[in-house]
């Protein structure tokens, strides 16, 4: 089974994410860790989330100097990790030297993928930061750049998805967060979008948080998941 779904472990404390992973089977899904539960544990839990046979997707969102983004990029990838990110607003070189510091790991290398527009920003915050563009066309830059600099995707929303997939290759990842079944709670997502309606759009993994970790059954919840994209993967 192609594992599409993304488990967040967005907690504060190990335990919470250790105990969460004792209700799901990595065979089923692979997990996240973000800023929020890095900061707090640091890279002995990622290793740990590895060494239980989950494939991590370290969400940290690298942006700085190529030199230093380069050095973090290949720190990560030491811990085995299967996903990283680095922002792609970054830039072509950033991102190009960050994409260089994997050559090393081969084939066992992690995919690198590009963080576009962050959903939480709109159009007026763009142009307070100096961008005029509108966060469509700001994505499908920033996607192109990514791809220029061989990424091996980007992190965008559904809504933008479907634009995206029309344009670039089948085999460039779209990692898609904001998704929610119609008996979900939308919390601070603005823009959600059903599994299937993910995946028919052309995403080609699903971030799912609380939908999952905070369900009375984690395991039942990524059931229902697996089973909604099941005949659309
Ligand atoms: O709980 P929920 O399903 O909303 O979690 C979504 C996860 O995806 C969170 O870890 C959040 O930080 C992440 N994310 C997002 N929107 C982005 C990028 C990442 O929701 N644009």
């Amino acid at each position: 089974m192609e594992k599409r779904i993304i488990v967040a472990l967005d907690f504060d404390r190990a335990e919470r994410a250790l105990k969460l992973l004792e209700s799901i089977d990595p065979a089923l899904c692979r997990v996240k860790i973000g800023k929020e539960l890095f900061t707090a544990c640091g890279p002995s839990l990622v290793k740990d989330v590895c060494a239980l046979g989950f494939d991590v997707f370290l969400d940290l969102k690298f942006h700085d100097i190529p030199n230093t983004v380069a050095a973090a990029v290949r720190v990560a990838a030491n811990m085995g990790v299967w996903m990283l990110n680095v922002h792609a607003s970054g830039g072509l070189v950033m991102m190009d030297q960050a994409r260089q510091a994997l050559d090393s790991f081969g084939s066992d290398r992690p995919l690198l993928v590009g963080v576009t527009v962050l959903t939480s920003m709109t159009k007026p915050d763009l142009e307070r930061i100096g961008v005029q563009a509108n966060p469509e066309e700001q994505v499908s830059k920033l996607a192109f750049l990514s791809r220029d600099a061989g990424l091996d995707g980007v992190v965008c929303s559904a809504a933008e998805t479907r634009l995206l997939r029309a344009q670039l290759p089948d085999e460039f990842c779209l990692v898609t967060p904001g998704i929610r079944r119609a008996e979900d709670a939308g919390g601070d997502q603005k823009r959600v979008a059903g599994p299937a309606e993910a995946i028919r759009n052309g995403s080609s993994y699903l971030v799912i948080g609380r939908p999952i970790t905070r369900a009375e059954s984690p395991e039942n919840a990524l059931k229902e998941f697996n089973s909604a994209i099941a005949s659309h993967s």
